[in-house]
This record gives structure tokens, C-alpha cells and sequence, in this order.
């Protein structure tokens, strides 16, 4: 089986469960439309993605991951789904298709939201792993989708809108948190349920700390030279709300030679795992070569 045969069954596996996870709920029909409607409209599942790597590597059964995937990327949908409001980013395309308050309507939107981040906690509490693994996991997963984390990073980065002193550093401690901090999440939840030693730990975080930096200066490369119909979202979103990138901060070409240092220590820290793990390694490619 080749790589991508291997993402797109990461893929449907994490696609089937948060289906019947979310059918499992009972809910108003409405709330279930709307958070269908995002959940369902594609995107590349990276985050899933890195766990189902992590346990992979360490010959740990998927299944252990099932509830951490789904509810992973329920929260990241609903970290879009806010992050498109009229309020924040303005958006009206997001996986290729009408942003959920455009389909719905504001308060849908927003509600859509908040059920997803709510119930993806109630989703992993009930995992069928040692009570002991569930809460290091859920503990991570607050920290890294929190005030801490990427909710403050969100709200660092909408302070820096229309600013013209943002620093480099400024910058990229908004890049860890708003969107760095759940990746590494995904790494920490995969060694946690596979129960690697803390030295495999700590390295995994380093990981996904420059995996994560890399993935949204690769994301802000994209809002410049992107093409629309490959990456599902409008081109030039950034420059209209007078955000700053790392191709603002550093040009096209000083952007993609950031990503490149990030690359080089993501691999460092790949290399120095007690493991081979080609398919960290294959997943790190594919973040950064990706147009979409
Ligand atoms: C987009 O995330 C938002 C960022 C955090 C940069 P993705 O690029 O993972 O979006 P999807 O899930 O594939 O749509
Ligand atoms: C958003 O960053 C990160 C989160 C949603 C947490 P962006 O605002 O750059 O993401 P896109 O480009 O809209 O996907
Ligand atoms: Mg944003
Ligand atoms: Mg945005
Ligand atoms: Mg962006």
C-alpha cells in the first residue's frame, strides 16, 4: 500500500466515526445539519491523520485512537467554523464550499460551533481506554485548544490585524498557538494512548512544534499564490484583512526559506525518536509540498 492509500484510509476511518459518533447524539435536526455541513465538507484530515501515524509507528490498533481523531478534528472544524464569522475572518468559501453562516445563518454558525468543541469532549470521555489515558488526553486537549492555546492564539492574531510593528517572534508565537498547539496535540494524544517513553514524547512535541509552524507558513504562502479551486478557500483573504503573515513579514521567497528551517528541525526531531517513522516523515512532506 502506498502513502496515499494509507492517508485516504486515515481518511475514511476518522470520517466514518465522527458520522456515527454525531448520529449517536441526540440533538435538534437543525444543529445536526449544521455541524454535518462542515464536518462533511472535506478537508485533508492531517490532524487524525497524525495520530493514526503515531500509533501506527508504534504497531498500536487504530481503533485506540477512534475517539481521539474524531473529536481532534470536530474541534478543529469548529475552530474554522468561528474563524470564517463575519466577525473574525469574513469568509465565505471553506472546503471548497459556502462558509457554514452563509449556508445557515450566523447563530446557526456559532451554536454549529459550540456543539462540536462541547461534544467532542463528551466523545473522548467515553473512550473505551484506561480511565488514566483519558484524562492525560482530554487535559492535553484542553490546554492545546484553550486560552492557552489555540483560542488565544486566535485572539493574539486578530490583535495583530492592521498592526505594522508586528515582530517576528510576535508572529510566530501566534503560529504556535493558533494553529501549531493542535498539532501538537495530535502528536502528544497518539504517544499518550500508545504509551510511548518520555523521551519519544518530548521529541514527538518537538515535531509537531515546527510541523506546526510550517503548516501555517505554508497556509499563509497559500492565501498569496494559492489557486481557489485547489484549496477550497478565497486567495488574498489575509491581505484583506490586512493580516500579518509570514510573507508580509518576510517576503514570498524569506517565507519559504522559514519553512524550511522549521522543516529541517521537524526531521532533527523525527531522527531522534527511538523508532523509525517514515510516516511522520511522509506526513511532514506532505504538509509542506501541498497546494491545497
Ligand atoms: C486550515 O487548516 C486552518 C489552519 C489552521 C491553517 P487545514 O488546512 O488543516 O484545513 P482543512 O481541515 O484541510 O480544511
Ligand atoms: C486559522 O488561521 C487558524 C484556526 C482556524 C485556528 P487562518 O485564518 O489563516 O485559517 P484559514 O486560512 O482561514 O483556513
Ligand atoms: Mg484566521
Ligand atoms: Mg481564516
Ligand atoms: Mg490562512
Amino acid at each position: 500500500m502506498n502513502r496515499t492509500d494509507e492517508l485516504n484510509k486515515w481518511k475514511q476511518t476518522v470520517e466514518e466515526a465522527m458520522q456515527a459518533l454525531i448520529e449517536s447524539i441526540e440533538m435538534p435536526e437543525r444543529l445536526r445539519d449544521a455541524m454535518s455541513y462542515s464536518l462533511k465538507a472535506g478537508g485533508k484530515r492531517i490532524r487524525p491523520a497524525l495520530i493514526y501515524a503515531v500509533l501506527e509507528t508504534y504497531d498500536v490498533p487504530l481503533e485506540r485512537g477512534r475517539e481521539a481523531a474524531a473529536s481532534l478534528e470536530m474541534v478543529h472544524t469548529y475552530s474554522l467554523i468561528h474563524d470564517d464569522l463575519p466577525a473574525m475572518d469574513d469568509d465565505d468559501l471553506r472546503r471548497g464550499r459556502p462558509t457554514n453562516h452563509r449556508q445557515f445563518d450566523e447563530a446557526t454558525a456559532i451554536l454549529a460551533g459550540d456543539a462540536l468543541l462541547t461534544d467532542a469532549f463528551r466523545i473522548l470521555s467515553e473512550a473505551s481506554l484506561p480511565p488514566e489515558t483519558i484524562m492525560k488526553v482530554i487535559r492535553a486537549f484542553g490546554v492545546a485548544a484553550g486560552s492557552s492555546g489555540m483560542v488565544g492564539g486566535q485572539l493574539d492574531d486578530m490583535l495583530a490585524e492592521k498592526r505594522n510593528d508586528v515582530t517576528l517572534q510576535e508572529l510566530q508565537s501566534i503560529h504556535e498557538r493558533k494553529t501549531g498547539a493542535l498539532l501538537v496535540y495530535a502528536l502528544e494524544a497518539g504517544g499518550i494512548i500508545a504509551g510511548v517513553s518520555e523521551d519519544d514524547r518530548n521529541q514527538l512535541k518537538q515535531f509537531g512544534r515546527h510541523l506546526g509552524i510550517a503548516f501555517q507558513i505554508q497556509d499563509d504562502i497559500l492565501d498569496v499564490v494559492g489557486d481557489e479551486r485547489a484549496i477550497g478557500k478565497r486567495v488574498g483573504s489575509d491581505e484583506m484583512n490586512e493580516k500579518t503573515t509570514y510573507p508580509k513579514l518576510l517576503g514570498l521567497d524569506g517565507a519559504k526559506r522559514a519553512l524550511e528551517m522549521e522543516v529541517d528541525a521537524a526531521t532533527d526531531a523525527i531522527e531522534s525518536l527511538s523508532i523509525h517513522a517514515p510516516l511522520l516523515l511522509d506526513l511532514l512532506t506532505f504538509v509542506v509540498k501541498r497546494n491545497h
